[in-house]
């Protein structure tokens, strides 16, 4: 397999313009890098954010693009040296068994035009390469896709902003969450499809699950306790009720942590803040969106996660903004979480993919507008938008 000296990308090339199709250069690896063909990307609402409401763009063209999945192409393994574009020595041990050929998928930076992911060449640092595990049936690259960006998020967001301990490996008989309560709100998105999974593995046994109903029988079978409809206007009062009659944790709060899969300053904030109590830690995915993107009009971003106009939050709740590109500060996860742990846990079936809704398209440039258009329509539900950047190589 050889790769051309440069190759299509979908970029935002200016402020509030759509997404266009950008010729780019294709980056032979540095040390510790592998140079991948991209067969499967997905749209997430992060895409929306950055397009339709410039999020955090530092300059133009901005490449797009969180999760690939392909094939290596070329890789350079150099133990002795550091990766270049991380300045990190990496586990060689683990590398070793990556080689040209191989399937693999991972989370990547957008904006960066080495490795974001809607091109058909990235060029990725290893510590950000997880390689598809044998044996597993029913599913490959397109459904590996949906697992690396939210799958990272899942830990950060538990274990940096939470501070809930999720050693790896996993000790055997490991049970410190045996009986705490996690209310995950959003419990249907696909952040929350992978938070209930990696709390049913380190044994959260009283996960409450918040989501549309049609959800509730897969939430229960991936590990929630309990669900609860936030489409039901009453919802808050029935969570109330259910706490009542399961009654208190001694001195602390009822519920001591809270993922919000959502940020939504109306359909996850407000809500929430009448049920956190003083003690109660809550996770929040960022950005909190006070008005959301639709036909003609721009999100409305919220400036601070912790001050919320018109979300009043109980003295002594501890609001976290989730800020999951910030990954890589925990030494541990940045070299263990996509090499190590991700295909382990997927090898071992105890994380299952998201389902996959394929976006069609007669170009590159098509299939990427109409995901976008999908997002915007808020189309997605319990499942994940993923599509065709190239053919696989046999
Ligand atoms: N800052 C970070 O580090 C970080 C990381 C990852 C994601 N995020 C953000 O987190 C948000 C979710 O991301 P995602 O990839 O999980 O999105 P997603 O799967 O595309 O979200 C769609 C889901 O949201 C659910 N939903 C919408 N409003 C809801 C509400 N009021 N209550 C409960 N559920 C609601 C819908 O549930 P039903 O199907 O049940 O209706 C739907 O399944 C996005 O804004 C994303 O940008 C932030």
């Amino acid at each position: 397999m050889t790769a051309p000296k440069t190759h299509p990308s979908i970029v935002l090339p200016s402020p509030f313009a759509p997404p266009t199709l950008l010729q780019t250069p294709t980056h032979a690896p540095n040390p510790n890098e592998a140079l991948i063909k991209v067969t499967w990307t997905c749209s997430t609402p992060l895409d929306l954010h950055r397009a339709a409401g410039n999020l955090a763009i530092p300059s133009f063209p901005f490449h797009l693009g969180t999760a690939f999945a392909g094939t290596i192409v070329t890789l350079w393994l150099s133990p002795s040296l550091s990766s270049s574009s991380s300045g990190l020595n990496i586990n060689h041990e683990l590398h070793e068994t990556l080689k040209e050929g191989d399937r693999v998928f991972g989370f990547v930076s957008d904006g960066n035009p080495r490795e974001a992911a809607f091109q058909t060449y990235v060029t990725v640092p290893v510590h950000k390469i997880s390689k598809l595990p044998q044996g597993i049936v029913g599913w490959g690259l397109r459904e590996a896709v949906t697992v690396p960006a939210n799958l990272v998020t899942a830990f950060h967001c538990l274990s940096a902003d939470l501070g809930i301990r999720l050693p790896w490996p996993k000790p055997r008989g490991f049970k410190s969450g045996e009986g705490k309560k996690v209310l995950v709100w959003g419990g249907g998105s696909s952040v929350g499809l992978y938070v209930i999974q990696v709390l049913k593995y380190w044994g959260y046994d009283h996960v409450i699950a918040v989501a549309s109903g049609k959800h509730h029988g897969e939430l229960r079978r991936l590990g929630a306790r309990v669900c609860f409809d936030y489409r039901n206007s009453g919802v808050v009062g029935e969570i109330g009720r259910y706490l009542d009659r399961e009654g208190g944790q001694g001195a602390g709060p009822r519920i001591p942590y809270f993922v919000d899969c959502i940020g939504s300053r109306d359909g996850t904030l407000k809500p929430l803040s009448k049920i956190a109590e003083r003690g109660s830690k809550v996770a929040v995915m960022l950005p909190v969106i006070e008005v959301p993107a639709a036909e003609g009009r721009r999100p409305v971003f919220a400036a601070d996660e912790k001050h919320v106009e018109g979300v009043v939050w109980q003295e002594g709740v501890e609001v976290m903004g989730v800020r999951t590109l910030n990954y890589e500060e925990n030494g541990f996860y940045r070299d263990k979480l996509q090499p190590e742990i991700i295909p382990a846990l997927l090898a071992q079936g105890a994380i299952q993919p998201n389902r996959t809704r394929i976006v069609e398209g007669a170009t590159l440039l098509e299939r990427a507008q109409n995901a976008l258009q999908l997002l915007r329509d808020q189309v997605p539900s319990g499942e994940r938008l993923v599509w065709k950047v190239s053919e696989e190589e046999q």
